[in-house]
């Protein structure tokens, strides 16, 4: 049984639990459900040192980061493994996390060692000569952070890696389906000299998390996952800062100046389809111009139906499993409501368990689930706009905004585009799925609120405190 983490040392308890295989059902792996008292015991520990925590010289810090991104990066191939193991994501998407990882624990090395405040001079004030005000960041306090399953290790690493670098203790609830990546990452941690009560791994079923939640001791809450959870919380506790990062329906517009279709239909069809479509920026909606709609309906078709499915343990698999059958079943019942009311189906729509064939639906009411919900399944929904400025309102016709691709070579449509959407970001040129782990990352509307990315949690999980110098000059 793996061990989880109380203050940095590993232990266990009666309450077991298996983790099974997405793809089979095979157990892959088991460890247990912390106790309401050592829950109790991680939080007091992360309460007890978070003087000392803040006080940790920026080489400490910055140490123990490096030693995770390199331990990580010595043993990525089993830790990819497991992850597919516990998640089901094929083999080459969790390589490619355990390699993000490796970069977010690295960035956030180097963020503690330049994280430096500022000199303000307050001279600007004849009352105020030799005034000089010295504004540094201070941690909020420990952080609680939840992570979701659909990137065990490196979501769990935005939560964990900025808490390190400004020195914030942090208890990380990980995914119930997932834990075993994050436990293996507290094995890494276990081996650094961060003192007892920086961090704990704590798997708790998700009726246990407002407890936690409304804890005092934990006044900053970062959370990744749903929606209705999100907001929940965020109203559960109005005094503490709360960062969420929530779902999106991410959406693509192909814009009547852009000339390779082959590029558009590839990049979309990969990143509809990617993890199963279990990512908040995984293309969801499709806007073309009618220009271009024909001929790239049918090459986006084609890509589509190009998609590899099956075990998530061949390398040429492109979509595994969604993370259960229950999954599925849902993506499968949200297609069947969008055909029912009118939908076209221009391929997949079948379910085999856990497995659902890579979807596109064209024609789709703008109030069927696959259009206005979240789907996280692998499913696309594919419209033709008459303009660009019309794909731009389709773009920011919904609840969410996350993440936004333009396709457009022209400079001035780009620029409209970043003014115009609604969103926490835009690619131009590509799908809205990249994600640069140093970048800011996060939402608006119903998307959430704050923004990840190392140097953005950071002042997230901190704030100014100023100390006034008089009788000095700058
Ligand atoms: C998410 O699903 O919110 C994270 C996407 C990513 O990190 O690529």
């Amino acid at each position: 049984m793996t061990p989880f983490f109380i203050a940095g040392r590993p232990a266990t308890s009666d309450d077991a639990v298996e983790i099974r295989h997405p793809f089979d059902g095979r157990v892959v792996g088991s460890t247990a459900n912390a106790t309401p008292a050592q829950v109790e015991e991680a939080v007091a520990a992360a309460d007890a040192v978070r003087a000392k925590a803040a006080a940790l010289p920026a080489s400490v810090r910055a140490a123990a980061l490096d030693h995770v991104s390199a331990r990580l990066k010595e043993r990525a191939e089993e830790v990819a493994q497991l992850i597919t193991g516990e998640n089901g994501k094929p083999l080459k998407w969790s390589r490619g996390e355990v390699g993000r990882a490796v970069s977010t624990f690295r960035w956030a090395a180097e963020e503690a060692r330049r994280f430096s405040g500022a000199v303000q001079r307050l001279d600007t004030d004849p009352a105020a000569t030799g005034r000089i005000a010295l504004v540094k960041r201070v941690p909020k306090g420990p952080v609680l952070g939840i992570a979701p399953f659909n990137f065990p290790l490196n979501l769990v690493a935005h939560k964990v890696a900025p808490a390190i670098a400004v020195g914030a203790p942090i208890v990380l609830k990980p995914a119930p389906a997932t834990p075993l990546s994050a436990l293996l990452l507290g094995e890494i941690l276990a081996e650094t000299d961060l003192p007892e009560g920086m961090w704990s791994i704590l798997p708790i079923p998700n009726d246990r998390a407002p407890a936690l939640v409304a804890d005092p001791r934990l006044p900053v809450v970062s959370f990744t996952g749903s929606g209705p959870v999100g907001w929940q919380i965020r109203e559960a506790v109005p005094r503490k800062h709360v960062t969420l990062e929530l779902g999106g329906n991410a959406a693509v517009l192909v814009c009547e100046d852009w000339d390779d279709l082959d590029w558009a239909a590839t990049r979309v069809a990969t990143f509809s389809n990617y993890q199963a479509g279990q990512s908040c920026i995984a293309v969801q909606r499709v806007y073309v111009h009618d220009r271009h709609f024909d001929a790239l309906t049918e090459r986006l078709v084609a890509a589509v139906e190009a998609q590899v499915t099956g075990s998530p343990w061949e390398d040429a698999t492109d979509v595994g499993p969604l993370i259960s059958e229950a999954a599925a079943e849902r993506v499968e019942s949200w297609v069947g409501e969008a055909v029912a009311a009118g939908a076209k189906l221009l391929t997949g729509g079948t379910r085999d368990g856990a497995n659902y064939a890579p979807t596109v639906l064209t024609g789709v009411p703008r109030d069927a689930k696959v259009a206005c919900e979240e789907v996280f399944g692998p499913v696309l929904v594919l419209e033709r706009v008459e303009s660009d400025e019309a794909g731009l309102a389709a773009v920011n016709d919904s609840q969410y905004g996350l993440q936004a691709g333009v396709f457009t070579r022209r400079l001035d449509r780009a620029f409209e585009a970043h003014r115009v959407l609604d969103v926490g970001g835009i690619v131009v040129g590509d799908v809205p799925s990249y994600r640069a782990d140093q970048m800011p990352y996060g939402g608006a509307k119903a998307s959430g609120v704050g923004r990840e990315g190392l140097a953005s949690a950071m002042t997230d999980y901190t704030e100014d405190r100023v100390m006034v110098l008089t009788g000095l000059q700058l």
